[in-house]
């Protein structure tokens, strides 16, 4: 039988000293009501998500449609990743470099004291320890996250490796453990009533590199709450990573088999809501009989040399936390199977019967529905106001184990061989569909220049190009100039280096219209890098390096004609010379710890157009 409450168990699951001390000192300083250890364990998850329903903060869906699903709402103001509100605090503002957000760690501390002081009375505090990666992997990283917040507790349970065998192996104390404190921020007096998802207006998403610390006040969403995720996995890991020599990226991880078994893994970053998860679930189009797409990652990738001084890659997650918006059986019919069950769903739409639906899901809206804020939502209702059905940051978590693609070798401890890198933006104007970088260090540049569209991923304006290095501008924890370097430096260790390539798959005709059909058709440019990658496709030189000819990309199964592939690829001389000011714009800002490679590799491509 399945509680029906949920009873705090305050008994430690650790015999770590430091940890014990740590819990402590941080219960004196938040005051919760009770202490919590989480063991991980599936009545542990049942029992929090009941009292979730009991407290109103999930909806439970209808389990014969939905089976093991929830439904939360989120706070309207407490919707996605807020990034002027997130601080690199190293010891000195120079580390942190312009792209980031600091404030001087002395003074962060005490004013994250006088946040955290008092902050969860009334409330559980959970001890939730997580690994990144397989516990027996040597790439994988330890962290514990104290949180009031129970949605946080069942989130991370999907997104991460969590629970008693983590204590465990706390206990063995081999590995540095990354303390990651969480608060909503929203005391409860005695008597007093809770809201159904408690937040803060007041928000710190705040890192210590030095330390290897994280520190996050008054949000319960995503990205600033499951601080596995952007937080330690990209932000905390990319420190650990430069001065360790590997690489922590906002990168999927897929592997590509061919009719003739041969498997090639890549990795792609494009920035938030920019295709990701997408592509790393591709199923190829009718004409690609017998390849297959496997998925590695959707979202994070640690990536180091091995003896061999080949790359090899690892996803530290366990679970997507993927856009429910536009994620519909024609689109992703992967990403839709993964999350038919077990799924966690924030801020889409309830429909009448007990299920979820967002924009996008199926061609015809449900006649009626509750919208995203539980409020009546029909499609009249829809046109007239502009209200969306679903918020356009909605999310599902799902267990990454429930992906009918998900590659056999996904956990392994030892990770996945990468033969290419994947650069992609969001750009209407001026990017081909795709082009592959001349060589390392003009591979570093096209990724380090990188300019994308602006999403609803995180807060701020929606549909503005900005300079998004790597897709690691929100995400990167130290100088980006020293981030270039670091890649720059990381080829050096390297037998065989893997080949880098730009993607477009948001190129727009003067209507406004996509001139790619982009999702399942990106497999035909998939190929042509795969078959780069192996030199057996041919290309053409162009001042920003090589594009496939349009008999060099296969088109069997689908109606393209050289004139659209030519719209598509184009590549104008004039666009370009606007485009390199935009570079400039970034490289002044980073200038003095612009790597020389970056401004050598700027002049040539000034010189080639
Ligand atoms: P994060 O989880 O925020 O890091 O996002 P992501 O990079 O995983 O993005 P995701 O795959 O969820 O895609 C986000 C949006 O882009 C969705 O609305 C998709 O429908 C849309 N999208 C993805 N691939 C394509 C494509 O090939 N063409 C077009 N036009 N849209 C796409
Ligand atoms: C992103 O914004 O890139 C995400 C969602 O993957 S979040 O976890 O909120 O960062
Ligand atoms: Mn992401």
């Amino acid at each position: 039988m399945r509680p029906s409450t949920f009873e705090a168990s305050s008994v430690p699951l650790s015999t770590n000293k430091h940890l014990l001390r740590w819990v402590e000192k941080m219960a004196e300083l938040t005051r919760p009501a009770a202490i919590h250890w989480v063991d991980g364990s599936e009545e542990e998850y049942q029992a929090l998500c009941s009292e979730m329903v009991a407290r109103g903060t999930f909806t439970r869906l209808n389990q014969d449609l939905w089976p093991g699903c929830f439904l939360a709402r989120s706070d309207p103001s407490d919707v996605a990743r807020v990034e002027d509100r997130t601080f690199i605090c190293s010891l000195s503002k120079d580390n942190a470099g312009p792209t980031n957000n600091w404030v001087d760690p002395f003074e962060m501390r005490r004013k994250l004291k006088s946040l955290f002081r008092g902050c969860m009375r009334g409330r559980t505090m959970y001890v939730l320890p997580f690994s990144m990666g397989p516990i027996e992997s040597p790439f994988s990283r330890i962290g514990v996250e104290l949180t009031d917040s129970p949605y946080v507790v069942v989130n991370m349970r999907i997104m991460a490796r969590i629970g008693l065998r983590v204590f465990q192996e706390i206990d063995k104390d081999i590995k540095r453990v990354v303390p990651c404190m969480h608060s909503v921020g929203v005391p409860l007096g005695p008597g007093a009533r809770d809201v159904p998802w408690p937040c803060n207006s007041e928000k710190y998403i705040v890192h210590f590199p030095e330390t290897r610390e994280i520190w996050s006040y008054g949000s319960g969403y995503g990205g600033n709450a499951l601080l596995g995720k952007k937080c330690f996995a990209l932000r905390i890991a990319s420190n650990i990573a430069r001065d360790e020599g590997w690489m922590a990226e906002h990168m999927l991880i897929l592997g590509v088999e061919n009719p003739q078994g041969e498997k090639t893994y890549v990795a792609a970053a494009f920035p938030s809501a920019c295709g990701k998860t997408n592509f790393a679930m591709m199923i190829p189009p009718a004409g690609f009989e017998g390849w297959k797409i496997w998925t590695v990652g959707d979202d994070i990738a640690w990536i180091r040399a091995d003896e061999t001084g080949h790359l090899r890659a690892i996803n530290p997650e366990a679970g997507f936390f993927g856009v429910a918006p536009g994620t519909s059986p024609k689109t992703n019919p992967n990403a839709i199977a993964t999350l038919s069950r077990n799924t966690i769903f924030t801020n889409v739409a309830l429909t009448p019967e007990g299920g979820v639906w967002w924009e996008g899901l199926t061609d015809t809206p449900p006649a009626e529905c509750e919208d995203w804020q539980g409020q009546r939502w029909t499609p009249e209702i829809g046109k007239e106001t502009g209200r969306k059905a679903a918020h356009p940051n909605a999310r599902f978590t799902a267990p990454a184990s429930q992906c009918p693609c998900i590659d056999p070798k996904w956990d392994d401890p030892e990770g996945v061989p990468i033969s290419a890198f994947i650069f992609g933006g969001r750009r209407a104007r001026t990017i081909p569909l795709v082009f592959q970088a001349f060589n390392w260090s003009a591979g570093v540049y096209v990724g380090a220049t990188m300019g994308s569209e602006t999403t609803a991923a995180a807060t701020g304006a929606v549909g503005k190009v900005r300079r998004d290095p790597m897709a690691m501008l929100p995400f990167c924890g130290y100088h980006m100039g020293d981030y270039f370097r670091h890649w720059l430096k990381m080829q050096r260790g390297l037998s065989a280096t893997p080949k880098i390539f730009h993607v477009n798959w948001f190129r727009k005709d003067e209507d406004g219209n996509f001139l790619w059909p982009g999702f399942s058709q990106n497999m035909r440019v998939l190929k042509w890098i795969v078959d780069r990658v192996h030199s057996r496709a041919a290309g053409k030189e162009t001042p920003i390096g090589w594009v496939p000819r349009y008999e060099d990309i296969c088109w069997d199964g689908l109606t393209y004609s050289r004139e659209q592939f030519e719209a598509v690829e184009e590549f104008s001389r004039t666009a370009w010379r606007s485009e390199v000011i935009g570079h400039e714009e970034l490289f002044i800002e980073l200038h003095d710890h612009l790597p020389p490679e970056m401004v050598y590799e700027r002049e040539l491509l000034i010189c080639r157009l």
